[in-house]
């Protein structure tokens, strides 16, 4: 039996532009998700297609246990991060002997799979090697960390990530016009957040205009924009919707002094609110037993 954790993630720019293969930079957070494998001839079914998928992809039979830190259909990358976590514990655990870019590999795949062939490899590479990455279309590189202060509100307003990106594909068939120059302008903010990843000022800036141009795209929710008005009101140098939207979480980029009013501001719209920083490990494993 053998345990393997995974980071969460926060998407800093261009969540669901960078399904059009239109650059992101997104980092790993402090939360983790446990998975737990053991062999097993004759499991219990797992109830989630991501669990399911992980085992037909290694062609093995075994049993799971998850126990997360992180809130699920909040926009935190808890799928992935348990798709990744339970692919390395069963490569571990059967002796399969897959590399880290397999599991990732594997793990994009498998998330494309349930999301119904769109989605970008994101959160599975974010949850494989942790730190701060930049992915623009296949490509993905791990930028050098980053101390970011960071204040995560959670509406607790659950969505799912496959409907708003089929809602955003969508909005983007009847009005192309509108929308793929909003892509583009994401993805011109993400370019250049790239030059300006020192500038605290700056990134808040530019994570304004990007939660504004989120919110074109349709994926506000009156309670984000509560999170998002009540953070910057405290002082954040900017605050945003993070990964898909429509419900799920916020990201506040705040000065270091202001992280506690920041959160108790956030807690006092009736959300969740919590301090958070880089987690620069990825997926590793936790105990043998
Ligand atoms: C979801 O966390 C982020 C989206 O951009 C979808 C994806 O990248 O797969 C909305």
């Amino acid at each position: 039996m053998v345990t393997w954790s995974a980071p969460g993630k926060v998407f800093l720019f261009g969540e669901h532009a960078v399904v059009y293969g239109k650059p992101a930079i997104a980092m790993a957070i402090k939360p983790r998700v446990f998975v737990t494998v053991r062999k097993s001839r004759a499991p219990h079914p797992a109830k989630s297609p991501y669990i399911d998928s992980c085992f037909d992809e290694m062609g093995v039979k075994g049993s799971v246990y998850i126990n997360s830190q992180l809130p699920s259909s909040s926009g935190l990358g808890s799928s992935a991060a348990v798709t990744v976590a339970t692919l390395a514990a069963i490569n571990d655990e059967f002796g399969i002997n897959n590399s880290r870019e397999q599991i990732a590999e594997m793990a994009f795949n498998i998330e494309k799979k349930v999301q119904k062939g769109r989605a970008s490899p994101t959160d599975t590479t974010v949850s494989t090697y942790g730190g701060l990455v930049f992915i623009i279309g296949a490509s993905r590189r791990r930028l050098p960390p980053e101390s970011f202060q960071m204040v995560v509100g959670n509406t607790m307003v659950s969505h799912s990530t496959s409907k708003m990106v089929e809602m955003v594909a969508d909005l983007k068939k009847k009005n192309p016009e509108i929308c793929d120059p909003v892509l583009d302008a994401i993805g011109g903010i993400t370019m250049s957040a790239m030059h300006h990843l020192v500038d605290p000022v700056q990134l808040g800036r530019l994570m304004n205009m990007n939660h504004s141009l989120l919110e074109v795209l349709g994926v506000g929710h009156p309670a984000l924009s509560r999170l998002v008005l009540s953070a910057r009101t405290a002082g954040a140098y900017g605050a945003k919707i993070t990964g898909a939207g429509g419900g799920g979480c916020m990201v506040a980029l705040c000065p270091k002094h202001l992280k506690s009013r920041i959160a108790s501001s956030i807690e006092a719209c009736e959300a969740r609110a919590f301090v958070t920083n880089i987690d620069t490990e990825g997926v590793r494993k936790e105990k043998d037993v």
